[in-house]
């Protein structure tokens, strides 16, 4: 049985539901999910698995959480090459910029977006899309 790793930020628990999501469709198909925060592990230790989730929110201007993601992410890009990575997180008044720059570090680092961009939620994540966020755990828990 695979285990997949969904590590977020949130700070007013938008994005903490989008972990949640990814986390049930993780284990609708039949995999184990271990949700937990980005202050709770090190890059090092996230890096140990090939497939793994993460979320953060936009912050600052489009970027981010400058304090826990941004360095933990600065760290595990020298990691990201061969892994399999699922990206989420909720915006307010942008349009998704901070996603595509995190997507294409990520991607430079040689790592594959799992279901090929991150998913976002206008603030908390309506019913449309925590189906998407679901079956992007789906397709975490095969890959
Ligand atoms: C300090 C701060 C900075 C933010 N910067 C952005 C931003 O640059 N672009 C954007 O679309 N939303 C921005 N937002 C809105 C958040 O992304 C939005 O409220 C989101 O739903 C928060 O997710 P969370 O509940 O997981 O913390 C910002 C919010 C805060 C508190």
């Amino acid at each position: 049985m695979s285990k997949v790793k969904v590590v977020f930020w949130s700070g007013t628990g938008n994005t903490q539901a989008m972990a949640d999501a990814v986390a049930n469709g993780i284990t609708s198909a039949g995999g184990e999910a271990e949700v937990t925060t980005f202050d709770a592990i090190s890059a090092a230790d996230a890096a140990k698995d090939t497939v793994i989730a993460f979320g953060c929110p936009a912050m600052g201007a489009e970027v981010l959480e400058e304090t826990t993601v941004e360095p933990f992410m600065a760290d595990y890009e020298g990691f990201a090459s061969g892994k399999k990575i699922a990206l989420f997180g909720s915006y307010g008044w942008g349009d998704g910029q901070w996603m595509r720059d995190w997507q294409d570090r990520l991607t430079s680092a040689g790592a594959t977006i799992v279901g090929g961009e991150g998913v976002m939620a206008n603030g908390a994540p309506d019913a449309d899309t925590i189906s998407a966020l679901e079956d992007l755990g789906r397709q975490l828990a095969q890959a």
